[in-house]
């Protein structure tokens, strides 16, 4: 089953900055794609765009056969961590991962343990981020991100700030919990050893096209990595 379509998208910020440029891909169900592509080649770009953040230009994005604009509760069906993620300071671990369930929902302390342990931070909930390594304060984000039990889930570079000792360990984690849960999952890098690591499949981004995708990702790549 196809849980994203996206057809002949372009997005064009200003005349002469076309960060995305006729792009048509479609993602599976229960898929783990990764976007991979150097700095400026519209990843960001056509991540916002799937979460909603960004209007398109021209083309189509449709979620589970709906356009996107359509959805009647996108925030509860695609969920977004960005590399600058940042953590409410203030609140605990169980106050931030329970944040976008603002009390709609009759089991938040169910629900905000489940996604903890799924992440492997039962222990932290009474904890401040202060208190927290930066790996840790990447695994509250991502259980924020799932507690709303999410079909598609959008990650921006979430590991280029933690540090490699853990990053190998938290990128394993990361594919195991989306399978586990069936979320379709599209991860962006520009890390090649990242992208072959953990995708399904790879999308090549450059200079706003999709100039590549597939399963092998060792040929015709030599200029990516
Ligand atoms: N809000 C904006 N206004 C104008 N131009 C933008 C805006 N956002 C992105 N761009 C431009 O669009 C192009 C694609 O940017 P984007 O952030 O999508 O790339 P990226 O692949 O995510 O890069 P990086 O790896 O550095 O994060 C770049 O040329 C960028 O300068
Ligand atoms: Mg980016």
């Amino acid at each position: 089953m196809v849980a994203v379509r996206v057809e002949a998208l372009t997005k064009v910020f200003e005349p002469g900055v076309v960060a995305l440029d006729d792009v048509t891909l479609e993602v599976a169900s229960g898929e783990f794609l990764v976007l991979l592509g150097e700095g400026g080649s519209g990843k960001t770009t056509l991540l916002r765009l799937l979460g909603g953040l960004e209007t398109p230009t021209t083309g189509s994005i449709e979620v589970g056969g709906v356009p996107l604009a359509d959805l009647p509760d996108r925030e509860a069906v695609i969920a977004v961590v960005f590399q600058s993620y940042s953590v409410y300071q203030h609140l605990t671990v169980a106050q931030n991962i329970g944040f976008p369930l603002r009390g709609a929902h009759s089991d938040v302390g169910e629900r905000v343990a489940e996604a903890a342990r799924h992440l492997g931070i039962a222990d932290l909930l009474g904890r401040l981020p202060a208190h927290l390594s930066r790996g840790q304060r990447q695994r509250v984000a991502m259980a924020r991100a799932i507690v709303r039990r999410p079909a598609i889930l959008l990650l921006d570079e979430p590991l280029s700030n933690v540090d490699p000792r853990i990053w190998a360990e938290l990128r394993g984690d990361i594919v195991a919990l989306t399978k586990r849960l069936g979320i379709t999952t599209i991860y962006v890098t520009h890390d090649r050893d990242e992208a072959v690591d953990m995708a399904d499949r790879i999308v090549v981004l450059d200079h706003g096209k999709l100039v590549w995708k597939g399963f092998s990702p060792f040929t015709g790549l030599d200029t990516y990595g």
